[in-house]
């Protein structure tokens, strides 16, 4: 899977990890692969292998001068692509020329710096999320730390059946919510049985939980949620302005990043940014309360057994479902509690986890794709395209008209879920 994932454009941290040319260095494992990225004084960012070349001192202290990252140690110095620029304990002036430092191409956008870590040969080109458009103040990005392996975090965003049960508290506060799009969520509560329907797309597979009703006229309608997932690890959401991706920092832990955007809402200032992240739990404080920044992931009081998860047991007792702070806190203790990687050949999959089900298929057959020489699903799809979706078709219509950008590879039937099992809205 590792392999597969180097095939694609991943985000690999945010631009406000490392805003300016005078930004500490920022060390991260992606893949496994430990990485520092930095910038040089023109602003233009390097992702280096963390190590230097010489003898392997870590180059997240190292000094950024001017038109490269100066390793502390003996004082090489390299360029954002790899050339060594100085070799200053090193007589022959030509030594530097005969290698270079590991370096990885990177971009920025949509607040987020990206980077490619597969074959050279095999870059695709960069793509273009819809959110890319939105400028600063138009868009919200935070990210959650996880204890985890990926694919546990992923798969929660394609769970139809949680959301009104782990995370019924913060539903019912999202309804009452002015000017945040949780809103667009309360709909879903008018019938807790709605039919799931997937189709494999050529970026992966996207979901759609149906529910009947009737409009003004007293004329039968459908109101649909279409939730995409896109290769290798992005979610589109159907409240329309969330985006998400879960990058794998190497086996048992992973970053979850997530972006808000609307053309019209000001997401990126404060009070409305601050609003939407405490409500969710991705607040600076709550998140580093539960261990989920870089600065905090690792401290010895961090959640686990031992504290459950940092549960609060009297909370449950003064009424709250989960006894936890919010929707962050509560996915991520189902999340990790499992184990850092969850023993899958015990699991009992239901029908109600049928876009689960086309997740892991969809994973797989992407590491069986780069296993056999092809290309996996989606490395050169039009990632503008890729929407989530909430609306209303007439009853005899087809939802997929509200997804026409989509292209369909394969249909499965329709299932009927239970009650009280309402689709994945957050
Ligand atoms: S270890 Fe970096 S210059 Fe020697
Ligand atoms: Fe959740």
């Amino acid at each position: 899977m590792g392999d597969a994932f180097r095939r694609y454009w991943i985000p690999i941290c945010q631009t406000s990890d490392i805003p300016t040319p005078d930004s500490p260095p920022f060390p991260l494992e992606i893949l496994g692969q430990k990485l520092v990225v930095w910038r040089n004084a023109d602003g233009q960012l390097g992702v280096l292998d963390q190590f230097c070349p010489h003898r392997r001192s870590s180059l997240a202290i190292g000094r950024c001068e001017g038109d490269g990252i100066r390793c502390l140690y003996h004082g090489w110095k390299f360029a954002p692509d790899g050339t060594v620029l100085e070799t200053p304990n090193v007589n022959d002036p030509d030594f530097k020329n005969r290698f270079k430092a590991e370096a990885f191409p990177v971009r920025e956008a949509g607040g987020l710096v990206w980077s490619y870590l597969g074959p050279k040969l095999l870059q695709p080109e960069f793509p273009h999320f819809p959110w890319f458009d939105a400028d600063d103040d138009h868009r919200n990005n935070a990210y959650a730390l996880n204890h985890c392996n990926y694919v546990q975090a992923l798969e929660a965003l394609v769970d139809s059946s949680h959301l009104n049960i782990l995370h019924a508290d913060g539903l019912v506060a999202s309804g009452q919510l002015e000017n945040l799009n949780f809103s667009a969520a309360a709909e879903m509560t008018f019938d807790a049985a709605p039919t799931i329907e997937v189709d494999d797309t050529d970026f992966g597979f996207h979901y759609a939980a149906l529910r009947r009703g009737e409009n003004v006229s007293g004329k039968g309608e459908v109101h649909v949620r279409v939730t995409a997932f896109s290769l290798p690890c992005f979610i589109a959401n159907p409240n329309e302005d969330l985006f998400m991706c879960v990058v794998p920092i190497n086996d048992e832990q992973c970053i979850h990043f997530h972006v808000w955007w609307h053309a019209e809402r000001e997401m990126g200032k404060d009070p409305l940014k601050s609003n939407m992240l405490k409500h969710v739990g991705l607040d600076p404080e709550a998140l580093a309360n539960y261990n989920m920044t870089y600065e905090t992931f690792n401290d010895d009081d961090r959640p686990s057994l031992r504290n459950r998860y940092k549960q609060d047991r009297s909370r449950i007792q003064a009424g709250s479902f989960s006894g936890f702070h919010s929707f962050t806190q509560e996915d991520s203790a189902v999340n990790i509690s499992p184990g850092a990687i969850k023993d899958r050949s015990k699991e009992i999959l239901a029908p109600v986890d049928m876009a689960v089900s086309r997740l892991y298929r969809s994973l797989i057959s992407a590491a069986q794709a780069v296993e056999n020489d092809q290309e996996p699903q989606g490395v050169h799809a039009d990632q503008t395209k890729i929407i989530g979706r909430n609306g209303t078709v007439p009853e005899d219509e087809d939802w997929r008209q509200l997804v026409p950008t989509h292209t369909i590879t394969r249909r499965y039937r329709s299932v009927k879920l239970g009650r009280g099992t309402p689709e994945q809205v957050h």
